[in-house]
């Protein structure tokens, strides 16, 4: 296909708006990945500058960022609270696509949270009281005890959200669509935030 054509060229589609673009190879991603096309690297630094990187679900998405929740004493989590710079990076291993996004992060709403707390399974909103993320645990036996102690504690089909438990919205300053072409050829667009709107470049691959 003629590159400058390409409905899936970045060149080609929403070429001023980038969530627009991420959102069409998103949609893209859904159809055809065969598991969590929404799963995505995040990175973190510590406080010496060292960086981790694990990976996390999206879990919303607007004009102001993507979201993503965990536990806020995990590693994540304590990282993200004295250093909010961060990056994501999806990779979409059937579309030979990459997208990567930094920036900041800020905490999204208590009522925002609570919303997606109790969209989750009543297992899942267990399972965030019991475990202490990121933390050692001595055996599977310490976790499962702890998740007989929630259920016992919250024996009915709400249960609250726990006040460690909550989102982070990554609000982008930079994002980079990466798509396989022939011979490493590669295409990648990056757009860069400004005032209002934003700047768009190509590089080489
Ligand atoms: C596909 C996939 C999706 C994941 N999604 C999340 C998530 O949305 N939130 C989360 O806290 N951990 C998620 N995890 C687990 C994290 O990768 C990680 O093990 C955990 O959050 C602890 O990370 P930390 O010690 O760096 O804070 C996911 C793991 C995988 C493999």
């Amino acid at each position: 296909m003629d590159h400058a054509t390409d409905p899936a060229s970045p060149a080609t589609a929403s070429p001023g708006d980038p969530l627009a673009l991420f959102e069409a190879w998103m949609a893209e991603a859904a159809a055809g990945e065969p598991n969590d096309p929404n799963a995505m690297c995040l990175a973190t630094v510590d406080a010496e500058g060292r960086p981790s990187a694990r990976m996390v679900l999206l879990k919303g998405l607007d004009a102001r960022g993507f979201v993503f929740y965990t536990n806020l004493e995990s590693r994540k989590g304590e990282e993200l609270a004295a250093n909010p710079n961060a990056a994501l990076c999806f990779h979409w291993k059937s579309l030979r696509r990459q997208v990567r996004i930094e920036g900041p992060v800020e905490a999204v709403t208590p009522d925002e949270a609570d919303a997606y707390y109790a969209s989750r399974p009543r297992g899942s909103r267990i399972g965030a009281w019991a475990s202490r993320q990121s933390r050692p645990l001595t055996s599977r036996a310490e976790l499962e005890a702890a998740v007989a102690e929630m259920e016992a504690r919250f024996p009915e089909e709400s249960v609250p959200r726990p006040a460690h438990w909550s989102g982070f919205r990554l609000l982008p300053q930079r994002l980079e669509f990466w798509r396989d072409m022939p011979f490493r050829l590669h295409e990648r667009q990056v757009f860069h935030r400004l005032a209002a709107g934003w700047r768009t470049e190509v590089l080489f691959p």
